[in-house]
């Protein structure tokens, strides 16, 4: 492992000489990245993170590394650690530190141990501002450091089950700061979450696997943004794709888009391929384990691995063995075989490579337009989750569109009045 003995710049990364490859996969990622770019030159330009301290846990990927450039280059001092013990590029940490002087904490495949260990190394740089992805960040500053909250200005929250965990600390008064859910951005869920987790997680379920979908029963787990995503592309791919749901709306929303909807009892007996993706835990647990078919495939892409009852599975199986990289096969007591991928992480991050550049291009966008406007508005924002402010959320959907040569049609006068006004009728 390389740590500050071998480089200047603080870090505990896998191995820095990795740098040369993660460099050109960054500078790769970035050309899909132009709302990025143009915001880089604006911060380039204008300094606004100028003195800032920011520490971010984050999926240490190609995206993640141009965003920490962009903050470095807007005046910031970043460090970054990982959000997710499996997630982390070894490459890219690598290049981060060597090329472009970041401090960064992240190894893939690091213990829950490492993990919180590199997530406090983070914080001991005393940031201004927290960028989280899934709050765990947030959580141990408030648990273990609650002295170095006097000088954090405000956060910013980039998951779901980040945001809902935000929420629960406001309602309990124990939010010491502003948070921006950036996941709730429109130009970020709509597009991160469905488009982004629906091609990353079939991804990473075939570089996984190698399966064939076509003709397999594919389970989804939870009707959400990213769930949508998911069936959307499964069903590309010519698999029949069974909803699960506890929300009836959704639910019926899945059945009228297609698919069919069933309890994950029923779903149980007869999936091929099962992908959580909920923010829920025990989605697939002892009751369904029992129901399951020899040869069943199980993953997640929600963010903590508590969907899947992993625990149970271990306990109840006779033997377990790795049978090709990410997937482990479970032997039960009465003959069948399961089979986990990417011991139940995110397996787009674990398996592949994340969300594609071009759609992490506008999640990071709002990362970084919110991160300016925090420094700016800090002062009389409540210690609250806040939305990304509307007006930045239109600016990235303007910036992308420009960037891909789309033109849209303006609202006339005439047209603005009579979207305004009741009297005009048939
Ligand atoms: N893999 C990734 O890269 C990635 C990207 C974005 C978000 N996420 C994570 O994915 C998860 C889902 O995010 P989202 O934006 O789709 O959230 P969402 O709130 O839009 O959707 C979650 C859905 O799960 C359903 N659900 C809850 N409990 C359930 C249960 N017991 N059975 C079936 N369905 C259930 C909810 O009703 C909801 O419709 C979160 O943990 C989020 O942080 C992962």
């Amino acid at each position: 492992m390389s740590t500050n003995a071998e480089a200047p710049v603080a870090c505990d990364v896998k191995d820095l000489g990795l740098a040369e490859q993660g460099k050109r996969r960054i500078e790769w990622a970035f050309q899909s990245m132009p709302v990025l770019q143009t915001i880089r030159k604006g911060f380039i330009k204008n300094q606004p993170l100028d003195g800032i301290r920011i520490a971010a846990c984050l999926h240490v990927t190609t995206e993640t590394a141009n965003l920490m450039v962009t903050l470095r280059d807007g005046g910031a001092s970043a460090v970054v650690c990982a959000s997710n013990p499996l997630s982390t590029q070894d490459d890219v940490a690598a290049s981060l530190v060597k090329d472009y002087g970041i401090p960064v904490y992240a190894v893939k495949g690091e213990s829950n141990e490492v993990y919180y260990s590199h997530i406090t190394a983070a914080l001991n740089h005393a940031p201004h501002i927290t960028m989280d992805d899934g709050c765990d960040l947030v959580t141990t500053l408030h648990k273990n450091r609650p002295e170095l909250l006097e000088h954090v200005k405000g956060g910013t929250e980039e998951t779901t089950t980040g945001v809902i965990r935000l929420q629960a600390m406001a309602k309990e008064g124990v939010l010491r700061y502003p948070v921006i859910a950036i996941n709730d951005a429109m130009t970020k869920h709509l597009f991160d979450n469905r488009y982004g987790t629906g091609q990353s997680t079939v991804d990473g379920i075939l570089r996984a696997t190698n399966i064939l979908m076509a003709g397999l029963n594919f389970v989804v787990a939870g009707y959400g943004w990213c769930g949508r995503g998911v069936a959307m592309r499964a069903r590309g791919l010519g698999a029949n794709v069974i909803i699960t749901e506890v929300d009836p709306i959704k639910a019926l929303e899945a059945l009228m888009d297609g698919y069919r909807v069933m309890s994950m009892s029923e779903a149980a007996a007869i999936g091929d391929v099962f992908v959580t993706v909920t923010g829920n835990k025990s989605i697939i647990a002892r009751e369904h384990f029992e129901k399951l078919k020899n040869g069943a495939i199980l993953c997640n892409s929600g963010h903590f691995n508590v969907e899947i009852d992993i625990e149970y599975l271990t306990k109840n199986a006779s033997s377990r063995r790795q049978t090709r990289e990410f997937v482990e096969e479970f032997a039960l007591r009465d003959g069948r075989r399961i089979y986990v991928l990417g011991e139940g992480r995110l397996i787009n991050l674990a398996a592949a490579e994340g969300h594609p550049a071009s759609v992490m291009d506008m999640s990071f966008a709002n990362q970084a337009l919110s991160v300016e406007y925090l420094i700016k508005n800090q002062a009389r924002l409540d210690k609250v989750v806040h939305p990304v402010p509307e007006e930045l959320d239109r600016q990235v959907a303007r910036m992308k569109l420009e960037s891909m040569g789309v033109k849209i049609d303006r609202l006339t006068l005439e047209q603005e009045k009579y979207l305004a006004s009741w009297a005009e009728g048939t």
